[in-house]
């Protein structure tokens, strides 16, 4: 199941059952998260109009951020992006709550305390990928809202301390998707008690 599951970016036009949708969020929420808090909150949108009016305003703000930087990025592809998720049946917004996760007055463990929720809003996300793919539907992960928290906050008129991150489409695959490649050099080791390297997988 792990090694056969793909982003999968293009859907038939079929709509995705509410059970279907209920079931793969909640084995996202049965994913271990620092010391239990569960830091995640989904937002699911499936309006046309409300999907398109979101990644539309997302796509122009991502365009003037590069014009800020010099960078540019062509119409087409611009569009080509929107209707990818426009055209997904279901479309999941992941954020950060902050309810559940504890509070420090040390900066330093605050900021440990909000990496370890995002790790935990990882493992959900994982969970929430396998799951689809055991579903027979398809679904890809996008980092877009992590670049414009702000205005995806204020579109959807999320409160202030919920932070959008990711979205995650979802629908029945219209596409054989390529192999992305896994690194070939080996990235386990065993290390000994005194720290130095005892051999390699
Ligand atoms: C944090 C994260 C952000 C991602 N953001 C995007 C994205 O913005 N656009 C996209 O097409 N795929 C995105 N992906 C999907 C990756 O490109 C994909 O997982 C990777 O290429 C491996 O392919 P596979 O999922 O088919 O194994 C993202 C994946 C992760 C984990």
């Amino acid at each position: 199941m792990i090694k056969q599951r793909r982003s999968i970016r293009r859907y038939q036009t079929k709509p995705v059952p509410k059970e279907i949708v209920q079931k793969v969020l909640e084995a996202a929420t049965w994913a271990p998260s620092a010391h239990n808090s569960q830091p995640w909150q989904f937002i699911i949108l499936e309006d046309r109009q409300i999907k398109r009016n979101l990644t539309e305003q997302m796509s122009e703000a991502w365009a003037s951020d590069l014009a800020n930087n010099n960078q540019s990025i062509d119409a087409k592809k611009r569009k080509e992006k929107t209707e990818q998720f426009t055209n997904a049946p279901v479309l999941i917004l992941v954020c950060l709550t902050p309810e559940g996760l504890k509070k420090f007055s040390d900066k330093t463990q605050q900021s440990i305390e909000r990496d370890l929720a995002i790790e935990s809003l990882g493992a959900c996300i994982q969970n929430l990928l396998l799951a689809t793919h055991a579903t027979g539907l398809g679904a890809c992960w996008y980092c877009a809202p992590a670049f414009c928290k702000e205005l995806v906050q204020k579109i959807l008129k999320i409160p202030k301390s919920v932070e959008p991150h990711a979205f995650i489409t979802l629908g029945y695959p219209d596409e054989v998707p390529t192999i992305s490649p896994r690194k070939k050099e080996s990235t386990y080791y065993f290390v000994n008690f005194w720290g130095n390297t005892t051999g390699q997988l």
